[in-house]
């Protein structure tokens, strides 16, 4: 039977104290809203409602974004609890199957949900609940049963008795249950409790009393349960997954200095024999081929690297492209828009932006190259600044095959150097320098002898 997903993710996130809507809170790069979304399109299930209400646009935005198409969300207009909300989320829903799953899961395990659907079918259940044994079970709901074992329902903490605070077997969040049980069971649900809440939980305690076919899927996953309602849990999930990635690239033939110091992003690519230096941050869209060497303490955001570059400590990658073999930094800055070709040096404290190095270019010290087009095997001296911003536009620098900029020029864009053309140290060339010629703008050297007296 079709199945379909109702997210919950209408809620503040109070204990966050922040002013993003929490679910869009990232763990590794990825927010929670779309760590739940792929979890469950691991598991099958790309029919999905999503709940939205509090920065509902800003969460519509990041679901957009996920590339999943059969998303649906449903409006909860004000948040009056995860029994509400699933209301707000039934009314949307199409299916006969549905599971409900709170958006604020992040390791949210796609073998977990899969296995609780095969025991809701096993079972020919009505209603379906996750639990598991907290070593915390604070702030989690519950789970009453009787002394035969029997489920009698589910109590929040901020409801329980001292003895019932006690319980380690807790309320996960997540269900699957037959739509029409839902709709019976969203219609009982009253607030008066601790929190004036209509709490999601209590359609389990409706399943008891009504001797609807109730099953406790009891996992053992732990970790892959914890939900994110502080910052400080936020911080916790974020040290297991980090964890869990560098392993994962280990088994695959990276080398790290140290997995505890490299923070990785979900989604991140690193080729074979790779090695991930000390501090090294990989976010976004990286990608990066096989036998790269990261020596530590540098950020790679969003950009390609390719077989077998270097790059040197303390380096800024973002929104760039970088070929094979070439060598980057220490202390260098590719700003976006930076392509470098297969070879290319680039030395302590470069910085390029929106420019293109082919192949075989070096700018070996202290440079700042922006809206440039470099062609093949040119060496930019020390010191060499493209002047390309005049207060208000910015314009392009050429400079063609084989040319040899000196050291401590200026390049005053618009501007073209021409191919084997030669810029003297200390230029600053205003006017295009044509191929094969030499062009000094400098004052000449004036030597005064016996100056001193
Ligand atoms: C909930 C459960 C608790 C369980 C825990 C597991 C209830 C009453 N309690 O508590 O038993 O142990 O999850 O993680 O269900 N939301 C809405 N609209 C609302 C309120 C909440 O969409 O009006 C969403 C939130 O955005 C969140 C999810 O529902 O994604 C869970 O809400 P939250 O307030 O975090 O519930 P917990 O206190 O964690
Ligand atoms: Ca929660």
């Amino acid at each position: 039977m079709s199945k379909q997903a109702i997210i919950l993710a209408a809620g503040k996130g109070s204990r966050m104290l922040s002013e993003l809507p929490k679910v869009l809170h990232k763990v590794c790069g990825q927010s929670l809203i779309l760590r739940t979304i792929y979890a469950l399109k691991k598991a099958e299930i790309s029919k999905q409602v999503v709940v939205v209400g509090h920065g509902k646009e800003l969460v519509q935005e990041e679901i957009d974004s996920s590339g999943v198409s059969d998303i649906i969300t449903a409006i909860q207009k004000e948040q009056l609890g995860t029994g509400h909300a699933a209301k707000s989320g039934l009314s949307a829903a199409t299916e006969e199957t549905l599971i409900i799953l709170p958006g604020d899961v992040p390791l949210l395990c796609p073998d977990v949900i899969s296995g609780a659907i095969i025991e809701f079918e096993k079972t020919s259940a009505d209603i379906l609940f996750v639990s598991f044994v907290a070593s915390k079970p604070y702030a989690f709901g519950r789970i009453l049963r009787d002394s035969s074992d029997k489920v009698l329902g589910i109590c929040e903490e901020k409801d329980c008795t001292k003895e019932q605070k006690k319980i380690k077997e807790v309320n996960a969040g997540v269900y699957v249950c037959k739509k029409a049980f839902l709709e019976k069971a969203l219609d009982s649900l009253k607030s008066n409790n601790a929190q004036s809440e209509y709490y999601l939980t209590d359609i389990v305690g409706f399943a008891a009393e009504n001797d609807y076919k109730l099953t406790a899927f009891v996992s053992t996953n732990e970790l892959s349960l914890a939900g994110a309602n502080s910052r400080a849990e936020l911080s916790v999930l974020e040290k297991i997954r980090r964890k869990e990635i560098n392993e994962e690239f280990m088994l695959s033939g990276v080398s790290f200095e140290d997995p505890e110091a490299a923070f990785i992003d979900e989604g991140v690519q690193i080729g074979p024999d790779s090695f991930i230096g000390a501090g090294t941050r990989l976010k976004g869209k990286t990608e990066l081929a096989e036998f790269v060497y990261i020596e530590g303490n540098s950020i790679v955001q969003d950009s390609k690297v390719g077989a077998k570059t270097k790059i040197k400590l303390s380096s800024t990658i973002l929104d760039s492209e970088v070929g094979s073999n070439c060598s980057i930094g220490p202390c260098a800055q590719l700003r976006p828009g930076t392509k470098l070709g297969s070879d290319v040096k680039i030395g302590n404290f470069v910085e390029t932006k929106k420019s293109i190095l082919e192949d075989g270019v070096k700018a070996g010290h202290l440079s700042y190259l922006g809206d440039a087009e470099i062609k093949k095997n040119v060496n930019i001296g020390a010191g060499t600044i493209t002047c390309n911003y005049d207060g208000t536009n910015k314009h392009k620098t050429i400079i063609k095959e084989d040319a040899f900029i000196g050291s401590n020029s200026c390049l005053v864009a618009p501007v073209e150097i021409g191919d084997n053309a030669y810029v003297g140290a200390g230029s600053t060339i205003t006017k295009d320098v044509p191929d094969k010629s030499l062009a000094i703008a400098r004052n000449r050297q004036e030597i005064k002898k016996n100056w001193k007296k």
